[in-house]
């Protein structure tokens, strides 16, 4: 286990309550993805891992060690075996990016010549070995994230937190930053926090996922299982500001949207003609209006739109058979325009 945090609350001094018996488990080699809306309490949560915040009760354990029970100096060693990087990136202006990361390393107290190698060891990884002379406001917001990264990495951290790292950037360049912390992550065998208001990021590169709203987590699980069957409103909601798919828009122009259900395969179940199956064993006829396969966190998952046209006892017969299948079935909710 990378991260177990047990029943941490969070009392501001101003008496406000920011977190509420939180407890979480990111395993070895987890992107742990943590959403919620604005003011939920993430960059909270997020700071009381590596102790820039402490907690009120609870426990904060990181590889293994309690932090709350180090003293100073261990504290600070432990917090170099955990990288950061910010919505805002955090560079210092007045120095290059080949400055900016050595920064970690001086603080460190790493020799000179080691300096040298490492950083250029680090800039070849995040892909800015031709910028070591630029200075941040020379640089494009996604060039100064991956610098941020280089000099998270620094210290050789097993642990890296982003808090709203891709906030910032257009969606293009967010695509290649995530990219990044995922290529980073295997290379690395790194274990990665991330923290975001934005559910395709999740969706994205993260493993698991929790929820957060008031304060509180209100549902976590695998990605997939969450984003296929969430179980809270917030998440619901969370959920509804994905990109609309095609699926959506086709179902948006429908005069007549009764009996109209989309229905979710993952697994071997994509590859089993289900459809055709069940025309033929209740005898129905049924539209296909719409179909794709989308990929979540690498793993492929039809999406069907069909419309079941019968009797509704027979309808209700057919949805119930594909459900016994492993099948998810939403009706089609309409989003207001
Ligand atoms: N130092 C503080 N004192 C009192 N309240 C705070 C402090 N920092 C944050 N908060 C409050 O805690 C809540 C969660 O804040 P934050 O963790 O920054 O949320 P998020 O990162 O999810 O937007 C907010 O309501 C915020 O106003
Ligand atoms: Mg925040």
């Amino acid at each position: 286990m990378m991260v177990k945090l047990k029943n941490i609350d969070k009392i501001y001094p101003n008496g406000f309550s920011a977190l509420k018996n939180i407890n979480l488990d990111v395993s070895n080699g987890d992107i742990y993805g943590i959403i919620g809306f604005s003011g939920a309490g993430k960059s909270t949560l997020i700071r009381i891992i590596n102790l820039l915040e402490s907690p009120t009760n609870g426990e904060v354990i990181v590889n293994g060690k309690d932090l709350s029970k180090l003293n100073n100096k261990e504290l600070r060693l432990q917090r170099q075996k955990i990288g950061m990087i910010f919505q805002h990136f955090n560079l210092l202006s007045s120095r290059n990016v080949f400055g900016n990361v050595s920064f970690a390393l001086e603080i460190a107290k790493w020799g000179k010549d080691k300096i040298k190698t490492r950083v250029e060891e680090l800039l070849e990884l995040v892909g800015l070995s031709d910028k070591a002379n630029y200075y941040p406001s020379q640089l494009s917001g996604g060039q100064k994230q991956r610098v941020a990264i280089a000099r998270a990495l620094a210290n050789q951290p097993h642990l890296l937190l982003c808090d709203e790292a891709t906030s910032a950037l257009d969606t293009k360049t967010t695509k290649s930053i995530l990219h990044l912390i995922k290529d980073i992550q295997k290379k690395l065998n790194l274990s990665v926090i991330l923290i975001t208001h934005q559910i395709d990021v999740v969706k994205e590169v993260c493993n698991k996922m929790c929820v957060i709203s008031n304060g509180e987590i209100v549902e976590s699980g695998n990605v997939e299982d969450v984003f296929l069957n969430p179980q809270q409103e917030v998440t619901k909601e969370l959920i509804s500001f994905m990109p609309p798919t095609r699926d959506d828009n086709i179902v948006d122009y429908l005069k007549d949207k009764s009996n109209v259900y989309k229905i979710i395969f993952t697994g071997p179940n994509a590859y089993n003609p289900l459809v055709s199956q069940m025309v033929k064993k209740f005898n129905v006829d049924v539209n296909i209006l719409s179909g794709s396969i989308d990929e979540i966190i690498d793993k492929e998952v039809g999406h069907l739109v069909i419309k079941i046209l019968g009797d509704p006892f027979i309808i209700q017969d057919c949805l119930n058979w594909l459900i016994a299948q492993g099948v998810t079935i939403q009706t089609i909710i309409l989003k207001d325009k």
